[in-house]
């Protein structure tokens, strides 16, 4: 914990020399990163910069065991720090040397090594472990979810603790090289490319590297029966999609009448926002009944839920749209959730602008006119909606009308120029909503506070989206 003194200026310097945080001057790491809607999520004291994670999994029994190894920068003169993690810990090693380990709270891993490490030293953690995920319960659930043939782990805001031990929060972000071994016959999915795989005494092993900076949130592993299809885009990138081979035909053909569409997809929104900025595409569907999709990096995960009335290419915009907006450029913290949702909704409308299934602008009106103004949707602020509405529709639908009412302030030629220009700014980092709001206001020289405040913050119901109303 951090010490916060409140004493006169005089005194503070002699007090602060009086009580170190230890005698040699290190201190544990902090064991939040300091989100505000998640105090505890994340760690303090070090900068992830790799995760290399060798597992193996049976999916009879649910067993996951393996070792994580984590490259690292301390960021203090760091006596201690956090992992957050779920699964039971054999060992840890610090530099090569045994460290001793506690677990607290609900996914503290607290790790001590044998001696302090200094500020700004690359450090090597190995973890060693194994559970069965499903089982796991942290803050009263589980990310894990089995099925007949394997598993997933996809959610969001939390998902790494069931499958491996991290700093678990975007701000930290990290490349990935995920090896699984799975029965033969099984495969496992993962993020970015498929670099080899290998087979020995009946277990087969998949190795997914995924070489851009990736927030913890959107690794991803699906393991089970699989059809994959796999090619390339026009700009050569390996693509590779996986069905899960027990969704019912209707489902599976629905499914692969949108996924496959991936490319198209890519090559449209690299046309709004700029360069693709990962090394793999894709898209899989497993046999899970949750109710979302999620944008784990390069490869989004589909629940079957969104085909089982037939084809849904919106929802493959969506996710591919949040690779930039999520994943190129991820939030601060989580009351940021509006650069993600916002922005992968507008997206849709942007497809169905160029589909002529109607323009942004009447989408807008559309959505807007659904929502009358004693409607409890215009209470939730999208630019600081709160843990608990953190994925309410007032982050997707308002926040997207939001987009529309920038649009209509400052021309489609700047508005534009933003969506691009933004994701060059922040490439592969993070950033805050009122980074957006001065970055627009930049690009387009127009004051933009009241626009923002309106659309992003009053909890109640704007003038319509249109152009009219804003008075251009
Ligand atoms: N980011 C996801 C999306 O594309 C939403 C995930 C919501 N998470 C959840 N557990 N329901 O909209
Ligand atoms: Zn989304």
């Amino acid at each position: 914990m951090y010490r916060r003194l409140i004493v006169p200026g005089a005194l503070a310097a002699s007090l602060m020399l009086a009580i170190p945080a230890s005698a040699d001057g290190y201190s544990p790491g902090a064991p939040g990163i300091g989100d505000p809607y998640y105090p505890a999520y994340g760690n303090g004291g070090y900068d992830v910069s790799h995760y290399d994670l060798r597992l193996k999994y049976q999916p009879k029994t649910d067993l996951l065991e393996g070792t994580a190894t984590i490259l690292a920068t301390t960021t203090q003169d760091l006596s201690r720090f956090d992992l957050d993690f779920g699964l039971k810990v054999s060992e840890v090693r610090v530099n090569g040397i045994r460290a001793s380990f506690a677990t607290s709270g609900d996914e503290e891993l607290e790790i001590t090594p044998a001696a302090g490490l200094p500020k700004g030293t690359p450090i090597t953690i190995v973890v060693r472990y194994s559970g069965k995920p499903s089982d796991v319960k942290l803050f009263g659930f589980t990310s894990w979810a089995r099925t007949p043939d394997g598993a997933v782990a996809a959610n969001e805001p939390e998902s790494a603790a069931w499958w491996f031990p991290s700093n678990d929060h975007p701000r930290d972000k990290a490349t990935y090289d995920v090896s699984v071994a799975v029965p033969d016959g099984t495969q496992a999915i993962s993020n970015g490319v498929l670099t080899s795989t290998t087979s020995q005494l009946g277990w087969t092993r998949y190795n997914w590297r995924s070489d851009k900076p990736q927030a913890t949130y959107l690794a991803t592993l699906a393991i089970g029966r699989f059809d994959i299809t796999t090619g390339t885009t026009a700009n050569g990138l390996p693509v590779v999609n996986a069905y899960s081979k027990d969704l019912d035909p209707a489902t599976k053909d629905a499914a692969r009448a949108s996924v496959e569409r991936t490319s198209e997809a890519v090559e449209f929104l690299e046309g709004v926002f700029g360069p693709y900025p990962f090394n793999a595409v894709g898209g899989y569907v497993p046999n899970v009944s949750a109710g979302f999709a999620l944008e784990t990096q390069t490869r989004p995960f589909y629940s079957p839920k969104f085909f089982t009335k037939g084809s849904n290419v919106s929802v493959i915009v969506h996710e591919l749209a949040h690779q930039w907006y999520g994943d190129n450029v991820s939030v601060h913290n989580w009351a940021d959730i509006w650069l993600n949702e916002g922005f992968a909704s507008y997206a849709e409308w942007l497809w169905s602008e160029k589909e002529g299934e109607g323009t942004a602008q009447e989408l807008a009106d559309y959505v807007y006119a659904q929502h009358p103004a004693d409607d409890p949707f215009w209470t939730v602020a999208p630019g600081d909606p709160g843990a608990a509405h953190q994925f309410d529709d007032a982050v997707y639908d308002r926040g997207a009308m939001a987009l529309q009412a920038l649009r209509n302030a400052v021309g489609d030629d700047d508005f534009f120029a933003i969506l691009k220009g933004w994701q060059k700014e922040h490439a592969y980092g993070n950033a805050q909503v009122g980074d957006f709001v001065k970055y627009a206001e930049r690009v387009s020289g127009k004051p933009l506070a009241d626009l923002f405040d309106t659309w992003l913050y009053q909890p109640s119901r704007p003038a319509s989206p249109a152009a009219e109303a804003l008075g251009f």
